[in-house]
């Protein structure tokens, strides 16, 4: 098991979902991680259980003051470093193109890319010092077409995007760029996504497990085992790492 004894890691959206999967995998190898959302309880749920060495930031990313705190109070509670920066928030916004709003499309875009491209700009100098990485998470989105995805499907069109770009303007600092595409897993962004409740939403996504290559849907723990993975690939950058059970392969059975 790789050990991530004195590793200082910053996990966006980390009070749920890949996020918490991911906080619980780094912490258990013996990282120093600092989550963030803006739900406090569901932070304060996940740092309860993993103990001292996950530390909470209640902020918004969309917000330049609060992505300054994180950065700050997760080099502080990494004893000054920070190695790894898992920009894992996001939220989906979909809808039929007649219907989509502007200022809806904006906030997507503003949770899903930009914030995140600030957070890697903020953490830059950190990041130098340590000879860390930056871990997007992507989505299969990018590669199928779900009609009535495109705002979300865009977003992360860019973020794979930009992640080679990023990749090779700071591989001279040494930091290292990659992101993760994950297929479905079931967590609260489907159900946020008005796939209906808890029961429904799981149905839902489980219909999908036929158009997987590998007949299911995944898990958290299957995502969070490829962003700990490009952590620690010292030599792998501009990576997209599709993590799907082979969803974006597009199997038919025809
Ligand atoms: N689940 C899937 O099937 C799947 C597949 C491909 C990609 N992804 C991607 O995986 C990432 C995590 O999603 P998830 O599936 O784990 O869903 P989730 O449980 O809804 O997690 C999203 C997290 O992002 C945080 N967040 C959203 N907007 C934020 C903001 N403005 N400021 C701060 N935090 C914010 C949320 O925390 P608060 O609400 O507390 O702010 C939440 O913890 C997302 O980028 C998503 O697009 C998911």
């Amino acid at each position: 098991m790789t050990s991530f004894q004195g590793h200082s890691v910053l996990i966006t959206g980390g009070g749920s979902g890949l996020g918490e999967g991911a906080a619980r995998h780094f912490a258990a190898r013996g990282a120093q991680v600092t989550i963030t959302g803006r739900r406090h309880e569901a932070l304060a749920r996940v740092a309860s259980e993993i103990g001292e060495q996950c530390c909470v930031v209640v902020g918004d990313v969309t917000v330049a003051e609060d992505r300054g705190r994180m950065i700050a109070e997760a080099i502080r509670h990494g004893d000054g470093q920070l190695h790894t920066l898992v920009n894992n928030a996001g939220n989906m916004y979909r809808g039929p193109l007649a219907d989509l709003d502007e200022q809806q499309l904006l906030n997507v875009f503003h949770s899903n890319v930009i914030a995140g491209m600030m957070l890697a700009q903020g953490a830059l100098d950190a990041l130098e010092r340590t000879s860390g990485a930056v871990i997007f998470i992507g989505s299969v989105h990018s590669q199928r077409a779900f009609p009535g995805a495109s705002p979300y499907a865009a977003t992360k069109g860019a973020v794979e995007t930009l992640t080679g770009v990023l990749a090779a303007e700071l591989g001279p600092r040494g930091v290292r760029v990659s992101c993760v595409r994950p297929g479905a897993v079931f967590t609260q962004i489907n159900q946020r996504a008005g796939l209906g409740d808890d029961a429904t939403a799981l149905a839902r996504l489980e219909g999908l497990a036929s158009a997987h290559a590998l007949g299911r849907i995944g898990t958290v723990e299957e995502i969070a085992e490829a962003i700990a993975y490009l952590a620690t690939a010292q030599w792998t950058t501009g990576a997209v790492l599709t993590v799907d059970g082979g969803l974006s392969l597009g199997v038919t059975n025809a």
